[in-house]
């Protein structure tokens, strides 16, 4: 008799189960506020090669596409890939600033040293906690020397089960802070309702 197969988050089945059963708690209909407070500000970015991982519905792939950066929305769910397409295509921005990757991000290494950014808005928690220090150093090879990790953490230490999983701050620093160097760090105080007081914004730049 088959034995039937129950998916993780490491498999792409478990995200477009929940995105066929419309089951995406974590999708906010729109940018993070502190992204957009952040692209506005004095130390936002200037535009350059962009990756995006785990785009989910492509909120901020189409923002920061928007604002001039060459966009690549990354995600193993078809479901994901599909809509950010539609996104970036009825702003008439795909294949000049928007493009996509249907493909685990854990396994990309032909685009090592590729990015002059990556952003992470919702996925760090998304993975196993056991693969953590591997997002890193993916995170890490994409970059190019000097490249800027932008990544919006939800921060919920007390957190049972997941995804998203329980975060501590301290345990970005220990990941990170081997490979890259921490440049701006801040709680935003512009967080929607459900995250307020939960997040937090680094930007880190690979050594
Ligand atoms: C919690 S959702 C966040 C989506 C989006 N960043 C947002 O904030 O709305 C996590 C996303 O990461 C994707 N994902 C998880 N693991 C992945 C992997 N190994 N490779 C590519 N995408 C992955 C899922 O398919 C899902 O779209």
């Amino acid at each position: 008799m088959g034995q039937t197969r129950v998916y993780t988050v490491e498999d792409k089945e478990f995200w477009e189960g929940l995105y066929a059963g419309g089951k995406t708690a974590w999708d906010l209909g729109q940018p993070a506020p502190p992204l957009v407070t952040f692209l506005k500000s004095p130390y936002a970015l200037k535009p350059g090669r962009m990756a995006v991982l785990g785009c989910g519905n492509g909120h901020e792939c189409l923002m920061f596409a928007q604002a001039g950066f060459e966009v690549t929305g990354v995600d193993f769910s078809k479901s994901a890939i599909q809509s950010t397409t539609r996104k970036l295509h009825q702003a008439g921005l795909l294949g000049t600033k928007g493009y996509l990757l249907e493909r685990d991000l854990f396994k990309m290494h032909e685009y090592d040293h590729y990015y002059d950014y990556v952003l992470d808005h919702c996925t760090f928690c998304a993975i196993d906690p056991a693969r953590r220090q591997s997002y890193a150093w993916t995170v890490h090879d994409l970059l190019k020397p000097g490249g800027k990790f932008v990544s919006l953490w939800w921060v919920r230490p007390d957190r049972q089960g997941g995804p998203p999983f329980a975060l501590h701050k301290s345990e970005i620093f220990e990941l990170f802070d081997k490979k890259f160097k921490i440049e701006i760090a801040y709680e935003p105080q512009d967080s929607v309702k459900e995250r307020k007081g939960q997040e937090f914004l680094t930007v880190m730049s690979a050594r």
